[in-house]
């Protein structure tokens, strides 16, 4: 049988990027690590974790969608972990493939927190009570003065980090971890959002809590727009030096900026290693020569 190279293309860039989309597998607090469940489509009977589990792996890319809150039809999971104010964060996205590492390369990262006060575990909150919640965000990353994007590192196997505030309120709180991807956001509608909740338990005696007056709390869905200056933009456009307007509220000023991961100004990500038989490239050669829509 002879199969048309074509359509040989078009079915193996449709395998490769459906595997290439991923869930928050792992979680790593402090010194201590905790594993999310593979999407509901490919794991049923998931053992108890601190992760909600979504149903499948494709991007949310309706902004307005109840699926931006923390996944595609996440549902809560039934433990917390324990966490302290200042600790090291780091979260690992798993996909179908193989070597299991991110795909995508352009886009930031950013992290938000929602209190779950007012019942005894964040495992309480239903979807709907999840999306009413309100949220702070904690950190934003973006690209390095040589314009390379935090969310190059992922797809040579790191985890993305960050630090929990020093000064956090104790209480228990749904961590959302968010990555945008951009390589397609020239068009309205394009841009991908990954999107995973960690429900933590957060100990201490601190009371840093976020400004509602300055603007720091949010809903979402409701914090962004489809034509926000950071989510309807030609990456492939940006100047090394130009800064990435990053969607959604400013970092919550009760991080102070010593903690804070700004990837935009930071060093990291500078040497790319390419690992021999991932594919770390997804830059559609046509991006130069479309006509962007720009907000
Ligand atoms: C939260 O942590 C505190 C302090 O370790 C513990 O007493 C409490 O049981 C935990 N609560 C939940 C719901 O995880």
């Amino acid at each position: 049988m002879i199969i048309p190279a074509q359509s040989l293309l078009a079915t193996l860039t449709f395998v490769s990027l459906a595997l290439a989309h991923g869930w928050i597998g792992k979680v790593t607090i402090g010194s201590k690590s905790y594993l999310g469940n593979p999407p509901a489509l490919y794991s049923t009977n998931p053992p108890p974790s601190v992760i909600r589990q979504i149903a499948d792996v494709p991007p949310v890319k309706d902004v307005c969608s109840a699926d931006l809150t923390c996944g595609t039809q996440a549902t809560p999971a039934a433990l917390q972990a324990p966490a302290a104010p200042g600790d090291p964060i780091s979260v690992e996205w798993h996909t179908l493939a193989g070597a299991g590492y991110w795909f995508h390369d352009v886009g930031p990262l950013m992290v938000y927190l929602a209190s779950c006060a007012g019942v005894a575990s964040c495992a309480e909150l239903d979807s709907s009570e999840t999306t009413a919640a309100e949220w702070f965000k904690i950190d934003e990353q973006g690209r390095d003065g040589n314009g390379i994007w935090a969310q190059d590192k992922l797809d040579a196997g790191a985890p993305a980090s960050f630090v929990l505030p020093q000064t956090l309120k104790s209480g228990h709180y749904l961590l959302r971890h968010e990555i945008i991807a951009l390589h397609t956001a020239q068009y309205v509608g394009g841009a991908e959002f990954y999107v995973g909740c960690v429900q933590l338990n957060v100990t201490g005696h601190e009371e840093g809590a976020p400004n509602a007056k300055a603007g720091e709390l949010v809903r979402i869905p409701g914090a962004y727009t489809p034509t926000d200056s950071g989510i309807l933009i030609d990456v492939y456009d940006l100047l090394p030096s130009d800064a990435y307007p990053f969607p959604g509220p400013p970092v919550a000023a009760l991080v102070s900026h010593a903690e804070s991961g700004g990837a935009s100004t930071s060093t990291q990500g500078k040497i790319r290693t390419t690992l021999p038989g991932v594919q770390t490239t997804e830059k559609p050669t046509a991006a130069k020569t479309t006509t962007s829509v720009k907000g």
